[in-house]
C-alpha cells in the first residue's frame, strides 16, 4: 500500500504543478506518520475486478500499483450529492477518494482520488468551482470541453481551470484516471450543464 501512496507522489512530481507538489508535500507526511495497517475493503467488489481487468492492458507503471493496492481500495458512488446530479449520470463511473473526506487521509484543501468511467459511456459536460487535473492510467477518453475536442490516451495529463465545462466519452475499454481537485473544493458548485 505504501508503493501505491507513492506512485501518486511519482505522479504528482510528474505533473510538477505548484498545486501537485503541495498536495504531494501533505502525501509524503501522510506517508511518514501512518502504519499502514488498513482494513481490507468494502467497497463495490464488481467495479474493482471491472478495474483491475482494464489496468492489466495498462502501460503505466502506477497501474501496477493500483493492481496492487486493489483490496485496500474502495470504490463508491460519487461524493457529489444526489441533488446535483441525476443517476443516470451517477451510474456511469465509480470514485475511490484517496485524499479529502471520509478515506485514507483528510484534507480541507485538496481532494484527490481515482475515478473509473465504464466503457461506451457519455458522462455529458460539467463545471464546478474547483480546479481539477486528470492524469489517464489505463484506457482512453474522448475529451471536450463543448469547443475543442481530444483524444485522451495512458499518460496523458489535462487541466480544467475553475468552471471549464468538461465531458467524457469512452470507448469499449472504459478509462481509469488520478484526478484531483483545489481551491474551492465545495461540491455545491457540482453543475451538470446539458
Ligand atoms: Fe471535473
Amino acid at each position: 500500500m505504501k508503493t501505491f501512496f507513492e506512485g501518486i507522489c511519482n505522479l504528482l512530481t510528474e505533473e510538477n504543478t505548484e498545486t501537485s507538489l503541495e498536495i504531494k508535500k501533505e502525501l509524503e507526511e501522510f506517508i511518514l506518520t501512518r502504519d499502514f495497517n488498513f482494513s481490507s475493503n468494502k467497497g463495490i467488489s464488481n467495479v474493482s475486478s471491472e478495474v483491475v481487468e482494464l489496468l492489466k492492458m495498462s502501460r503505466h507503471s502506477f497501474a501496477r500499483e493500483i493492481i496492487e493496492a486493489e483490496k485496500w481500495l474502495q470504490w463508491r458512488k460519487t461524493t457529489i450529492p444526489a441533488s446535483l446530479i441525476a443517476e443516470e449520470v451517477s451510474d456511469l463511473f465509480y470514485v475511490c477518494p484517496i485524499i479529502g473526506i471520509d478515506t485514507f487521509t483528510a484534507s480541507d484543501k485538496f481532494r484527490l482520488g481515482l475515478l473509473y468511467q465504464k466503457p461506451n459511456s457519455y458522462y455529458p459536460l460539467h463545471n464546478h468551482n474547483a480546479v481539477e487535473t486528470y492524469a489517464v492510467i489505463g484506457g482512453a477518453l474522448g475529451w471536450t470541453d463543448g469547443k475543442e475536442k481530444k483524444k485522451l490516451t495512458v499518460g496523458d495529463i489535462i487541466h480544467h481551470p475553475s468552471l471549464l465545462p468538461h465531458a467524457f466519452k469512452t470507448n469499449q475499454s472504459g478509462f481509469v484516471g488520478l484526478w484531483h481537485w483545489s481551491g474551492d473544493i465545495s461540491p455545491e458548485s457540482y453543475k451538470v450543464l446539458e
